[in-house]
């Protein structure tokens, strides 16, 4: 793969640079059709390769299409092994209603992974005490949770299901061919101007407005904020409410692994995949405009980094998040500066322990009465959010071999040894993965466009309302969308007001 991108860079590129432009435009009409579009993506995570997928298919077998990848294909779909299995370590939890998810892992040939229905025990700790534990009998569950948490709970369910319902339009807009310039353009579709609305107060505020006891918030939706997003129920309240989306049930995770998908689909694509960090976009000028994406050679012997020119595009999708530390493109020659992305990335740990966990330190006389997913309401002296079993990415009913689970600890900053040494007795094996893993939601939150100059597209404009495989997905395809429906002026399916069909 390397060698492609050397010999298209190296020979043909600056070759063009250098000489004049009759030269090198016989050069390259050498090379391709006249005709045929060439598409750039930066990223193969869920956005890249779900973007690409939709390329293809909307501008067709001709089009040529260069996927670039720095790390590996998956980005924050990754897996982790420990104790000779194999564990989600990134982006783990589906809901049920996420359709394009949904749509991926029915056509790429893929299944939903089995999920364990005993052993499992959740408790909520407000660092003190538990507030609540599951029962082993569900009804009883619900008897207790519905004896603490009242009405709240009902309320907040309905809520989410209404929320999942308008969520849903987004499909039916796709279907018909629809793109937006914006991620307001997509909320405004999904909920009117109430969603736009909440991402820009938080989320503790919306639920004080709609009556909701303080205690209800401190601790079921606390948790939620906590575990998904690792933040406060003070973040913003859009993708707040997309992190409580699983009070519903029903969530899955792709049988042997999320990551699958993004393969999967880059397959489908029929891309050209490169292993190479992208550095910069150059803005080509000309009488056919386009890019030209700049790869840094690894630094030589002395130290000094050389770049070269990979290849000349009509248009280009950048599939990762514009954050300093996550990715930094220098964008060259734009007429307008493209501006650097300032707001802050929020750092998750998640360290997986093959061991025991010390129930005692937790209050508990035996292990069998210490819930195996303790879920934090609050700050605490462990300095976790949550510690919880994980099952392998192959878990199948039946297969007790593919049964075991690992612990899995979600903190905001790496666990100190000290800290491990209080929530685990012993520790066979420890493995830790250390993300930036997604926007700290800071109410009011920024949208951005999709758009960042004619062409040049940007994926990840959709973190900003909520992260989560699905919102990214919504985020890949219409990107597609918005970039074919632009080269080919297709202007009344850009931006349209989108009616639903009547029912009969
Ligand atoms: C710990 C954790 C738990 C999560 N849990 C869930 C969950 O349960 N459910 C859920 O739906 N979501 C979850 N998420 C959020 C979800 O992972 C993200 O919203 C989604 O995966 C983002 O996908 P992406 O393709 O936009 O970005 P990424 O997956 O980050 O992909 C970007 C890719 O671009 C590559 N890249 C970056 N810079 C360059 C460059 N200069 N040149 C070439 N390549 C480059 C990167 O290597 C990366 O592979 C979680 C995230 C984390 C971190
Ligand atoms: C759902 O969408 C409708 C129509 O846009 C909107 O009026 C309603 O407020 C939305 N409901 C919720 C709970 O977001
Ligand atoms: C959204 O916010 C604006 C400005 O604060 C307000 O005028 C409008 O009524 C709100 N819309 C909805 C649907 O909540
Ligand atoms: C490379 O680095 C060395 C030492 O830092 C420096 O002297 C030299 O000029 C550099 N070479 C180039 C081509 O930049
Ligand atoms: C939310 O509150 C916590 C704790 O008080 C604080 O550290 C954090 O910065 C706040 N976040 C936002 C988005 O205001």
């Amino acid at each position: 793969m390397a060698l492609t991108v050397l010999s298209r860079g190296v020979l043909i590129a600056p070759f063009c640079l250098a000489l004049s432009r009759f030269v090198c435009y016989a050069k390259e009409s050498e090379q391709q059709a006249e005709s045929a579009v060439r598409i750039g993506v930066i990223g193969a995570g869920i956005g890249g390769s779900s973007c690409s997928f939709y390329l293809r298919q909307l501008f067709g077998k001709d089009a040529e299409l260069d996927v670039y990848e720095a790390g590996e294909i998956g980005g924050r779909l990754a897996t982790v092994s420990i104790g000779g299995h194999v564990y989600e370590s990134g982006a783990t939890v589906i809901h049920p209603k996420n359709m394009y998810m949904q749509r991926f892992v029915r056509d790429l040939g893929l299944k939903h992974k089995d999920r364990p229905t005993t052993g499992k025990k959740m408790g909520f700790y407000n660092g003190e005490e538990f507030v609540f534990i599951e029962s082993q009998w569900s009804v009883v569950t619900l008897a207790k949770m519905f004896w603490k948490y009242g009405f709240d709970l009902l309320k907040l369910r309905k809520a989410v299901g209404v929320l999942i319902e308008n969520f849903s339009r987004i499909y039916d807009v796709h279907d018909n061919g629809i793109a937006y310039t914006s991620v307001e353009g997509i909320l405004n579709a999904m909920g009117g101007r109430e969603y736009v609305n909440l991402t820009k107060v938080s989320l503790a505020e919306v639920l004080k407005e709609h009556g909701y006891a303080d205690e209800f918030v401190a601790d079921m939706v606390s948790i939620a904020a906590r575990v998904n997003y690792g933040q406060q129920t003070n973040m913003s309240a859009f993708a707040g409410e997309v992190s409580l989306a699983g009070v519903q049930g029903g969530l899955w995770s792709v049988h042997g692994g999320n990551k699958q998908v993004c393969s999967r689909l880059l397959e489908k694509s029929k891309a050209t995949l490169y292993k190479s960090t992208v550095s910069g976009i150059k803005l080509a000028k000309g009488d056919k405009p386009g890019y030209y994406l700049i790869i840094a050679e690894p630094p030589d012997k002395n130290g000094n980094i050389s770049a070269h020119v990979a290849g000349k595009y009509d248009i280009i999708v950048i599939a990762t998040p514009l954050h300093h530390g996550k990715t930094d493109l220098k964008f060259k020659s734009f007429p307008k500066e493209i501006t650097n992305f300032p707001d802050p990335f929020h750092r998750t740990v998640a360290t997986y322990v093959d061991g025991e966990l010390n129930f005692r330190a937790f209050g508990f006389d035996s292990k069998e009465d210490c819930p195996t997913e303790i879920l934090t309401t609050r700050d605490n002296k462990f300095g976790i959010n949550s510690v919880a079993h994980n099952y392998p990415v192959d878990y199948q009913k039946g297969k007790t071999e593919t049964q075991k689970p690992v612990w899995k600890v979600f903190s905001r900053e790496p666990l100190t040894d000290n800290q491990l040494g209080t929530l685990f007795t012993s520790r066979k094996e420890t493995k830790v993965v250390d993300w930036l893993a997604y926007p700290h939601y800071d109410p009011p939150d920024t949208l951005s466009s999709f758009e960042l100059h004619a062409g040049l597209y940007y994926i990840n404009s959709v973190e900003w309302a909520a992260s989560a495989m699905e919102m990214v997905a919504v985020g890949g395809r219409n990107t597609a969308l918005l970039a074919y429906n632009k080269y080919h002026g297709l202007n009344d399916k850009i931006d349209a007001k989108w009616k639903p069909k009547t029912e009969l």
